[in-house]
C-alpha cells in the first residue's frame, strides 16, 4: 500500500510534531489467527524436542527448543503472568531474547531500561499501534514479575548474524502472516523495494516454529547503509552522533540501550515514534534532538546501518 500523502500534514503543537505517518511495513497489523494443527509433531535442526503448531503458538507455554542454551527462565518468561493478558515473554521475544522483528529483541538490554519500558507501556508513554499487547501486559504484571523478566533478558547475549541487512533494488512480493510476521509469496516474483525495509525470515518454516537459531533478513534500499553510517556520526548537523549516548560500537551505555545488530524494522518504528510523539518520557527527551530533522530515508538508513553492525 502507498503511504497517504495527506498523512504528511503536520500539526505543530508546543513544538511537538503530531503526525499520523506510520508506514505499514514498519507497523504490521496481526491478521486473524488460523486454527492450529495439534497432531503433527514438528522439530527444528539440532533440537531433540517436538511440538505441534498449536503448542508452538501457545501464549502461556511457548516452545523451548534449546533449554541448555540459556539460564533457567523465570515463570513469567516461560509461562506468563495473570491471564489472559499476561502472556509468556518467550512467545514473542524467544527464550534467547533475540526476538521476532515484529516485536523486538530484548537480549542484553539493561534491566533498568526494560523496567522503564514496561512502565512506559503502562502509563501511555509508549502507545503505537504495535504496542497493544505490551500495554495490556504491562497493566497486569506485578513489579516482581517485571523485575524477574528484566533480570532474565539483561544477562543474555544477542546472537551475531541473527539479523542480516541486505541492500537491494527489488524484493520478493510478501504478505503478513500469522503473528504479523512477513513471508514471501511463493512463486510471487519480485517488486521494487521502494522506500521500505522488508523483513523476511532466513528460513520460513523454522521462523514459524519459533526456532531461536533461525533469524531474519532486512532488505533495504541500495545506499541505505552508507547513508546511515554517515548520519550515525552526526552527519552535517542533521542529527547527533549516536555513540555519545549509546556507547562504543553502539552496544549500550549505562541505562541507554544497545542498538547495534537489532531488528531494523523495530529500530525504524522507534525512531519514527519518537519523532511523531508516540513514544515519550523523560529519557526519550534525549532522543528528540536526534530525530527532529530526520526524514524517512534517513531513518531507514540509520536502521539499516545499526542493524548491520555486530550486536
Ligand atoms: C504477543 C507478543 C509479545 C509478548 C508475549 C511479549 N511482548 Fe514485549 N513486545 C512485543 C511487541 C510487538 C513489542 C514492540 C512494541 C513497539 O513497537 O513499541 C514489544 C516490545 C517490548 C519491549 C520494548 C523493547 C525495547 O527495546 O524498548 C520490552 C521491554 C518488552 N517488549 C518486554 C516484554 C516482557 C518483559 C514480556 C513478558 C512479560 C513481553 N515483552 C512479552 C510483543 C510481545
Ligand atoms: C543524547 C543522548 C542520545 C543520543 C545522541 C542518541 N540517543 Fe538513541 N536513545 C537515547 C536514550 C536515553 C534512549 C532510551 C530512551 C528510553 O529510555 O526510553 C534511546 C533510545 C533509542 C532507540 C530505541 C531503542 C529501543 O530499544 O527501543 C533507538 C532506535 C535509538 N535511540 C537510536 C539512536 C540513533 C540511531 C542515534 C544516532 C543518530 C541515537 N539514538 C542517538 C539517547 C540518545
Amino acid at each position: 500500500m502507498k503511504r497517504l500523502s495527506g498523512a504528511l500534514a503536520l500539526v505543530m503543537l508546543s513544538g511537538v510534531a503530531l503526525a499520523a505517518d506510520n508506514p505499514d511495513w514498519a507497523y504490521p497489523v496481526t491478521p486473524k489467527p488460523e486454527p492450529h494443527d495439534n497432531v503433527v509433531q514438528k522439530q527444528v535442526p539440532g533440537s531433540s524436542k517436538q511440538y505441534t503448531q498449536a503448542q508452538i503458538d501457545d501464549p502461556y507455554n511457548p516452545p523451548d527448543w534449546f533449554p541448555d542454551a540459556h539460564p533457567p527462565m523465570p515463570e513469567i518468561v516461560a509461562r506468563g503472568g495473570p491471564k489472559p493478558a499476561g502472556r509468556a515473554c518467550a512467545q514473542c521475544h524467544l527464550p534467547s531474547g533475540d526476538g521476532h522483528p515484529e516485536s523486538s529483541s530484548l537480549a542484553g538490554l539493561p534491566a533498568n531500561y526494560i523496567i522503564r519500558q514496561m512502565a512506559a507501556f503502562k502509563n501511555g508513554e509508549r502507545n503505537n499501534v504495535r504496542a497493544g499487547v505490551m500495554i495490556a501486559m504491562a497493566k497486569v504484571l506485578s513489579d516482581a514479575e517485571v523485575k524477574a523478566s528484566a533480570d532474565y533478558f539483561a544477562v543474555l547475549k544477542p546472537s551475531a548474524g541473527y539479523n542480516k541487512v541486505v541492500e537491494t533494488a527489488t524484493v520478493a512480493k510478501s504478505y503478513l502472516g500469522a503473528g504479523a510476521m512477513r513471508f514471501a509469496v511463493a512463486g510471487g516474483g519480485t517488486e521494487p523495494i521502494g522506500k521500505r525495509i522488508i523483513v523476511l525470515p532466513q528460513d520460513e518454516a523454522r521462523a514459524k516454529m519459533r526456532d531461536p537459531k533461525s533469524g531474519f533478513i532486512d532488505y533495504v534500499p541500495a545506499g541505505s547503509i552508507a547513508r546511515g553510517a554517515r548520519l550515525a556520526t552526526g552527519g552535517n548537523g542533521e542529527t547527533v552522533a549516536c555513540a555519545i549516548c549509546h556507547g562504543p560500537n553502539l552496544r549500550g551505555l549505562g541505562e541507554v540501550p544497545g542498538i547495534s545488530g537489532r531488528p531494523a524494522t523495530y529500530m525504524f518504528r522507534q525512531l519514527n515514534d519518537m519523532k511523531t510523539g508516540k513514544r515519550t518520557g523523560p529519557w526519550v527527551e534525549l532522543m528528540k534532538q536526534v530525530v527532529v530533522k530526520l526524514d524517512d530515508d534517513d531513518m531507514i538508513g540509520l536502521s539499516a546501518y545499526i542493524g548491520s553492525l555486530n550486536p
